[in-house]
Formats: C-alpha cells, sequence, structure tokens
C-alpha cells in the first residue's frame, strides 16, 4: 500500500506539473481518497469542488466541508447548487433518464467551475467496478459514462484498478477518518437513485430522514454490512390512525452483504432490528406508513433501486 502511495503521488505530480487540476469532492470514500492523494502530491495546485447537489445524505455537506477544508487544508471551493438539480430533474422519471440528467448538470457545473479555476485535469476517484460496470451497460456510472470531449480536461484515475477494500485500506493508511473509510458506498445520483419515480425536494427530504434511521439503528446494532439504506418507494398505502383512515408513502429497506459490489446477498437482519427501524421510520416521519424489506440478491436485482 506504501508503495502504491508513493507511486502515485510521482504519477500525479508528473503529470500535473506546473498545471493545476480539479476533483469533485462527493466525501465518499473514493473521492475523498483521490484527492487527498492528488493533495499530497501537488498541494493547494488541486481544487477540490464540492457540490451539494441536494441529493445527498443527512449532515453530509457540512462533514465534508469541516473535514477536507480545516482538518485537511484542502482548497475545497462549495457549490450550492440544489436548486439547478432539482429544477433539471422536474419531470422525469425514468432511472437512465435521471442519471444522464444528473449527470449533465454535474458536467455543466464543472465546466463553469474549472474554467474560472483554469485547471487542466480532472481527478477522479474512479473505481475498477464502476467502469466494469458502465461497460457492460447495466447502468450508466455517471462518474465514468457520462463525460463529454467538450470538458476538454485530461483525466487522471488513480484508483482505476482498485475494488472497493482496497480503497478503504489506503484511505486508512492516507489517514482519512474512519467514518469515511468505513463508510457505505453511496451512487454518484446519490438519492435520486432512492426515489423511485420523479425525485421532488420532498420526496428527497423523506428518503433521506428514513435512511439516516437505518445507518443509525444498523450501527447501533453492530451489523456490518455492505449497504444498508432507504428507499421511497412512491407508493401509497392504506394504514389507520387512532381510529382514522391514514394513506402514506412506503419506504423499503435494503440490506445487502457484498465483497464488491458486483453480487450481493440480502443479509439476514435480526427481526428485532428490522422492526426497530421501520417503528422508528413510521413515528418519526409523518408522510410514511409502511416499511417493506427487500429479501432479493444480486443478480437479478441491482443493489440500487434505480
Ligand atoms: P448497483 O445498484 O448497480 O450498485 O448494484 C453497485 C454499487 O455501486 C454503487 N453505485 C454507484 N456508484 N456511481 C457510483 O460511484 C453511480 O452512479 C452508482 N450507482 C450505483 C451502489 O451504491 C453499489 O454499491
Amino acid at each position: 500500500m506504501r508503495e502504491f502511495i508513493e507511486e502515485k503521488i510521482r504519477e500525479i505530480r508528473e503529470t500535473v506539473g506546473s498545471k493545476k487540476a480539479i476533483i469533485a469532492l462527493s466525501g465518499g470514500v473514493d473521492s475523498s481518497t483521490a484527492a487527498i492523494l492528488a493533495h499530497k502530491a501537488i498541494g493547494d495546485k488541486l481544487y477540490a469542488v464540492f457540490v451539494n447537489t441536494g441529493l445527498l445524505r443527512k449532515g453530509e455537506p457540512e462533514f465534508v466541508v469541516k473535514t477536507f477544508k480545516e482538518d485537511f487544508g484542502l482548497n475545497l471551493i462549495y457549490v450550492d447548487a440544489q436548486k439547478r438539480f432539482f429544477d433539471a430533474l422536474r419531470g422525469i422519471v425514468d432511472p437512465e433518464q435521471k442519471r444522464k440528467v444528473i449527470g449533465k448538470v454535474f458536467i455543466d457545473l464543472f465546466e463553469e467551475v474549472a474554467k474560472d479555476i483554469g485547471a487542466e485535469f480532472l481527478i477522479q476517484g474512479t473505481i475498477a467496478p464502476d467502469w466494469i460496470e458502465s461497460k457492460g451497460g447495466i447502468k450508466s456510472h455517471h462518474n465514468v459514462g457520462g463525460l463529454p470531449e467538450r470538458l476538454n480536461l485530461k483525466i487522471i484515475e488513480p484508483l482505476r484498478d482498485l475494488y472497493k477494500d482496497e480503497v478503504r485500506e489506503l484511505a486508512k493508511e492516507l489517514g482519512l477518518p474512519e467514518k469515511i473509510y468505513r463508510r457505505m458506498p453511496f451512487p454518484g445520483p446519490g438519492l435520486a437513485a432512492r426515489v423511485v419515480g420523479e425525485v421532488t425536494p420532498e420526496k428527497v427530504r423523506i428518503v433521506r430522514e428514513a435512511n439516516a434511521i437505518v445507518e443509525e439503528e444498523i450501527e447501533k446494532a453492530q451489523l456490518k454490512p455492505w449497504q444498508a439504506f432507504a428507499v421511497l418507494l412512491g407508493v401509497k398505502t392504506v394504514g389507520v390512525q387512532g381510529d382514522i383512515r391514514a394513506y402514506k408513502e412506503t419506504i423499503a429497506l435494503r440490506v445487502v452483504e457484498s465483497l464488491d459490489g458486483m453480487t450481493a446477498n440480502a443479509m439476514n437482519v435480526p427481526f428485532e432490528v428490522l422492526q426497530r427501524i421501520a417503528f422508528r421510520i413510521v413515528s418519526e416521519i409523518p408522510e410514511v406508513g409502511r416499511v417493506l424489506y427487500d429479501v432479493t440478491n444480486k443478480p437479478p436485482a441491482t443493489i440500487e433501486f434505480e
């Protein structure tokens, strides 16, 4: 791992030279690791752009700014683009279309920021499963597939040959906080991949709250799945509240075990834990009236719903 770090630092330093590079930092393990690696190589010539898409997990924007700007001293540019993403997503239902729209807004923003900075290089935290699955046409992972030539930036992908467990090891070696290297994978399109159908700020707020409850309870139960999250199905079902008929949203829980995300098994989560999660979701989120557990493996189902 040490050798790998030295080699990548040398490579990035030689490639970038006296020019500038930018990276899209999401706070996930892949982009965080790539950013710290690049920061070690080129210091302030690296501009880390953090886009608040409005599709991030609870507390994530604050955490990313604190960790990378204050703790690691990166040149961090915070872009609040929530409205822009929600506007672009209005009326879009098809999962691939959503991914494409999100990818496009991302790239448009990047082009603007990169122009201002005058960067020539784009550092990306792409890992092996990203480009393997994109090549297979399974899902267009926006950090690989959607990058148009017009960006006119030369791409550097230091983690291209690594799998997730190797990236985590690398992150640890680089001194990143445990909260980052132990963090569950999170898709590029963010919570948009966990809202089935049209994405609205209101739906994202619901799935974000539910997701936070899932993460908290899974951690409390000391379970170590590959991923545990909530999905807003966009299906309303009937319930009772007091003596009154209720008609509310349905949340699906997805908890999977996996080695690299390429295949996965639904986790045998203790029933009490599932019930605690369900109880908290329906009591703390007034819009939700029912919680389901997804027991499907990958394949045939993918991990994310969209
Ligand atoms: P799926 O849903 O395809 O996900 O079984 C496999 C793993 O990849 C994550 N994922 C993504 N990661 N950009 C990413 O960087 C994306 O667009 C994306 N979509 C899915 C997913 O969370 C799972 O760990």
